[in-house]
């Protein structure tokens, strides 16, 4: 057996003979569904918008070509909240699918790749006018056994150079928040945008979530997973690993701002969520003209 693609009101899902699927909208390349070992593994809200009139609250959106209220003075000064990627309507470039080069693991080991693009053309007139560079973005979602991979690739089509930030704002689904802890950024200095974006050093090998958090975590190696652990028995729920993404955020609204998002419900859904978003967003990586820069992570669930 194959992997299925299926293609149907701009939204895009495969799946493996072995039960994992993902789906992705058109509408920000946005990652809005993944089961693997039977469940779902990304919280979306009851109350997300997925008719393109909004951002989706929810999945894997796409943060770029800035982190973040963009800051005065600069070329993205102009953007929304999180660039425009997350509302900007891609095109689906294609399926492929592979049998991994290892050996004798049978169909377990058959993957599917699903490619997105984005380029200056395509972007509504009032985003190309904001932010007037040529650009190219190809973003590859990847469903193997046991991972989601999303890497993207950012490429410089004009004569300008351009500088960008990226983030994948990945909304993990947890039974409880207060029964998981984050590993893996013990020791990382982070700016904690609750307390007036200070910074601050992380002290706990296991953080746990009990109040608002909105921390960008800095200079990580992205070839240390970041884990979110069961409380309970420390095993691994969730393991995040990266290429070229130095920066990890961790953001949960918690109690009020929950409320205070219309798009986001049930209330109480905080205590089924945590944002562990990779990227690269607290420096800006300037793009040459005709240069291109790739980035990823690769999450894994229930290892
Ligand atoms: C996080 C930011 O990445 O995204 C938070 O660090 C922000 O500050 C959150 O509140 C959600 O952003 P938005 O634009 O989707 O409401």
């Amino acid at each position: 057996p194959q992997p299925t693609v299926s293609i149907k009101d701009h939204t895009i899902e495969a799946s493996l003979p072995t039960g994992q699927s993902v789906t992705v909208q058109l509408y920000g390349a946005t990652v809005t569904s993944w089961k693997s070992n039977g469940q779902e593994q990304l919280f979306l809200s009851e109350k997300a918008h997925l008719d393109g009139s909004k951002p989706i609250r929810g999945g894997i959106p796409l943060v770029f070509p800035v982190f973040g209220a963009p800051p005065k003075n600069h070329a993205t000064s102009a953007l929304p909240q999180h660039g425009f990627a997350r509302n900007s309507h891609w095109e689906f470039l294609g399926k492929s699918s592979s049998e991994s080069m290892e050996r004798d693991h049978g169909q377990g080991d058959l993957a599917v790749k699903l490619d997105f693009g984005l380029s200056h053309t395509m972007l509504s007139k009032e985003f190309r006018k904001t932010w007037p560079y040529e650009f190219g973005l190809v973003y590859s979602v990847t469903l193997t056994k046991d991972a989601l991979e999303t890497t993207l690739q950012v490429r410089n089509e004009g004569k300008q150079n351009f500088d960008f930030q990226v983030l994948m704002h990945t909304y993990l689904n947890v039974e409880d928040i207060s029964n998981i802890r984050i590993k893996g950024l013990e020791s990382k200095t982070y700016v904690d945008k609750t307390r007036n974006a200070t910074s601050h050093t992380e002290a706990s090998p296991a953080l746990s979530i009990t109040q608002e958090t909105d921390r960008v975590y800095q200079d990580l190696d992205p070839t240390v997973p970041v884990v979110v652990a069961s409380a309970a028995d420390d095993k691994p729920v969730f393991s995040i690993t990266r290429e070229a993404f130095n920066d990890v955020v961790v953001w949960n609204p918690w109690i009020e701002k929950a409320k205070g998002m219309a798009d986001f419900g049930p209330d109480e859904a905080y205590k089924n969520m945590i944002c562990v978003e990779a990227g690269s967003v607290s420096t800006w990586q300037t793009l040459e003209a005709g240069d291109s820069w790739e980035g990823g992570q690769s999450v894994k669930s229930r290892i």
